[in-house]
């Protein structure tokens, strides 16, 4: 999902999500300006400087990871944004300890991957908010410990949970981020704890309103998080490695396989909630 050039200044130290490549991934064209979708004598972007809805795709090498071929394409393709960005924000961002109470804020295909990123980090409890249903089931499935449909639940839980003492971090990864989510993740911290916000919001509207006061006096850390503060090169392959070691569930993330002419019934799964990942297979 983010290209990473190795030069810039970020890629040099070490923070290739944030490469200064990735400014242009939503114009889609390749680095050099020029692009390679084409209609009608115009040019097309490619999402993400890749246009995975193609059977083919030219894309630049600073898109490209190589991974070990045994493993499924449909498999692999997972873990080109949604799992290490879910699994960072536990496991970097939110840098989830032994024994810590963490709180994850929607279980979708990121937030899912946030519960395997915290239990894998030694979480003690991993407490999931979210409205669906068939969401908190599958978070209890990949080892979330409660899960709860409003925030105020979670909220009553982890303060009898922690003796008021409050959680270590309160992950967002909800569809759209807005100003109550935010607010509950920053109630349900306790001192010296970490919000991190992965999900997006609408950037026109102001999300993140809370007490100054408590903040400082508290040592509260609220951060943003792009593609969990992983590195496409490393943890991608890293992540594979976990699968292959049985030590994280990627299959078990797959709900539903489309054709692409069956494209729009994805996005009309995943706009229902049906979903907690569905994923396009090209027929060759
Ligand atoms: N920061 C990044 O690098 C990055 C990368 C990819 C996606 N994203 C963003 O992450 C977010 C999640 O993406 P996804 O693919 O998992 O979406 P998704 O639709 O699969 O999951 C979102 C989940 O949030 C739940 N939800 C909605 N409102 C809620 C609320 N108020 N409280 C609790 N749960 C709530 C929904 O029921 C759903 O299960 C989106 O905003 C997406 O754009 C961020």
């Amino acid at each position: 999902m983010i290209p990473n050039c190795g030069h810039c200044r970020y890629c040099a130290t070490g923070r290739q999500n944030l490469c200064d490549m990735g400014a242009t991934i939503l114009d889609g064209h390749m680095p050099d300006g020029t692009f390679r979708f084409h209609h009608g004598g115009e040019d097309l972007g490619a999402m993400c400087m890749l246009g995975t809805f193609s059977q083919y795709s030219t894309i630049s090498q600073n898109s490209a990871v190589k991974v070990d071929e045994s493993i499924p394409l449909e498999t692999a393709a997972l873990v080109g944004c949604g799992v290490p960005t879910g699994w960072g924000t536990a496991v970097y961002e939110g840098n989830v300890r032994v024994g810590d109470t963490t709180v994850i804020y929607g279980v979708g295909g990121l937030g899912a991957n946030t519960v395997q990123g915290a239990v894998l980090a030694g979480a003690k409890h991993v407490v999931v908010v979210d409205p669906n249903p068939f969401k908190r089931d599958t978070a209890l499935k990949f080892g979330a410990t409660h899960a709860f449909a409003a925030a105020e639940e979670a909220r009553k839980a982890v303060t009898e949970l922690t003796r008021g003492q409050g959680a270590d971090q309160a992950l967002i990864l909800v569809g759209t981020v807005d100003e109550a989510v935010v607010q509950a993740a920053f109630d349900i911290i306790g001192k010296g704890g970490t919000v991190v916000v992965t999900g997006l919001a609408n950037p026109e509207k102001l999300t993140v309103h809370v007490s100054g006061a408590v903040l400082t006096l508290w040592e509260k850390t609220i951060k943003g998080s792009l593609f969990g503060g992983c590195n496409p090169q490393y943890d991608i392959v890293k992540l594979l490695g976990l699968y292959q070691a049985g030590q994280l569930k990627l299959d078990e993330l797959i709900t539903q396989k489309y054709r692409l002419d069956e494209v729009n019934q994805g996005y009309q799964d995943l706009v229902d909630g049906k979903n907690i990942r569905g994923v396009l297979v090209h027929e060759h």
